[in-house]
């Protein structure tokens, strides 16, 4: 039976950890969605068109769809029909985080599967929120984000 996989985060910006989670999704599901959200808190570096855009040039190479989304999780995840969740996992504060989520996540849409998943170790260092702060105090984010985000990067300069 055919799976379908829902990648969600806020991205901003996509960062080669999450590249690389995204092609071990591929390898795992049928069809993978990568699912943008709306920033809840803080304005965001990129908009969330630039987001998207960003994600889908990224992953130019893959099979996956990208989609922005807002509002419940479990709602997208009804909407796409999807098996899976998948998160992934740099540490143990990172589960702390994740944990009751995924569990209230799972009471809402019983049958919902959530999947952590983790880095290949030389990313598990990178965070967005680490790139931002680099590329604000005006370090080198090159080797922490794909090509194609760099160049959206310093364009932001
Ligand atoms: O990249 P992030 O910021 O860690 O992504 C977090 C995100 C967007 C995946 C998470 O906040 C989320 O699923 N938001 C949707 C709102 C929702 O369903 N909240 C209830 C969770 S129990």
């Amino acid at each position: 039976m055919s799976k379908t996989l829902i990648y969600p985060g806020t991205f901003d910006p996509f960062t080669l950890g999450h590249l690389d989670l995204a092609e071990r999704a591929c390898r795992i599901a049928d069809r993978v969605v990568i699912a943008v959200a709306e920033h809840s808190s803080k304005q965001p570096l990129f908009s969330l068109a630039q987001r998207c855009q960003l994600v889908r040039d990224s992953c130019a190479h893959l099979r996956v769809e990208v989609r922005p989304f807002s509002g419940l999780l479990i709602n997208l995840a009804q909407e796409e029909q999807a098996d899976m969740i998948l998160r992934g996992l740099r540490s143990g504060t990172d589960l702390d985080y994740e944990r009751p989520m995924a569990d209230l996540n799972r009471r809402m849409l019983p049958g919902l599967e959530v999947l952590f998943m983790l880095p290949a170790a030389e990313l598990a260092a990178i965070s967005s929120t680490l790139v931002r702060e680099i590329h604000r105090l005006g370090g080198n984010t090159q080797p922490l984000i794909p090509a194609v985000v760099a160049t959206a990067l310093a364009n932001k300069r």
